[in-house]
């Protein structure tokens, strides 16, 4: 009798070991969230300022494209650019764009870009949302997708359209429209 009460209490507290050892996860109630009520379409018009040249770069070349490469694949740079309402580079900025953008196309000029538009004013202030995709910068039109988000942002998905607005190879200026439609809570 003792020893079928030990056998038990061993079995019980292997039991207990297995299921502790999973307490890392649990499922919660969305309920405590309310996603469907609190979901929100949120369209942001921002103009992209990139500068490779000049006094103060915005960007960085980390890596440089092998060598007879004339579409830039296997660059690497590192930017950290303005974010305005409006297309002059004096226009009120609202964040940075942060992030890597790298050559990884060969036969065209397509750039994967990773990064954090991350927000410093108004109610966005602290804010950021993530885009990760391809960028053939000589479309005129590109998607790319929103992948996530946090503080106002948290659970983002959604897609950004970039348009250039203008191109300067000599100075190595670029301004481009990102229209950024995002479904956030
Ligand atoms: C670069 O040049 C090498 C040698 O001529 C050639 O084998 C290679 O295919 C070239 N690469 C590209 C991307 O043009
Ligand atoms: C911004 O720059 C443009 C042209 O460079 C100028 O016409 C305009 O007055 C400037 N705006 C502000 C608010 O400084
Ligand atoms: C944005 O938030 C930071 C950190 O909380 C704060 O220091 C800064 O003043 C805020 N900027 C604006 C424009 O509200």
């Amino acid at each position: 009798m003792i020893k079928l009460i030990l056998i038990l209490v061993a079995e019980i507290s292997l039991l207990t070991s297995i299921a502790s050892a999973g307490d890392f996860a649990r499922t919660m109630n969305k309920k405590l969230i309310d996603l469907q009520k609190h979901e929100t379409l949120t369209h942001l018009r921002l103009y992209w300022h990139d500068s490779i040249g000049g006094q103060k770069p915005s960007s960085v070349m980390i890596q440089q494209p092998i060598s007879n490469s004339s579409s830039l694949f296997g660059s690497i740079s590192v930017m950290d650019d303005a974010l305005t309402t409006d297309v002059m580079k004096n226009s009120t900025v609202v964040g940075q764009a942060q992030g890597i953008y790298a050559g990884a196309a060969q036969g065209e000029i397509g750039f994967l870009m990773v990064m954090n538009f991350a927000f410093t004013t108004g109610k966005y202030n602290g804010s950021t949302i993530t885009i990760l995709g391809g960028n053939a910068m000589l479309e005129k039109a590109r998607e790319m997708p929103v992948v996530g988000g946090s503080g106002m942002f948290r659970f983002a998905r959604g897609y950004v359209e970039a348009r250039t607005k203008f191109y300067d190879p000599k100075s190595g200026v670029a301004i481009v429209e990102y229209n950024c439609y995002v479904l956030h809570y």
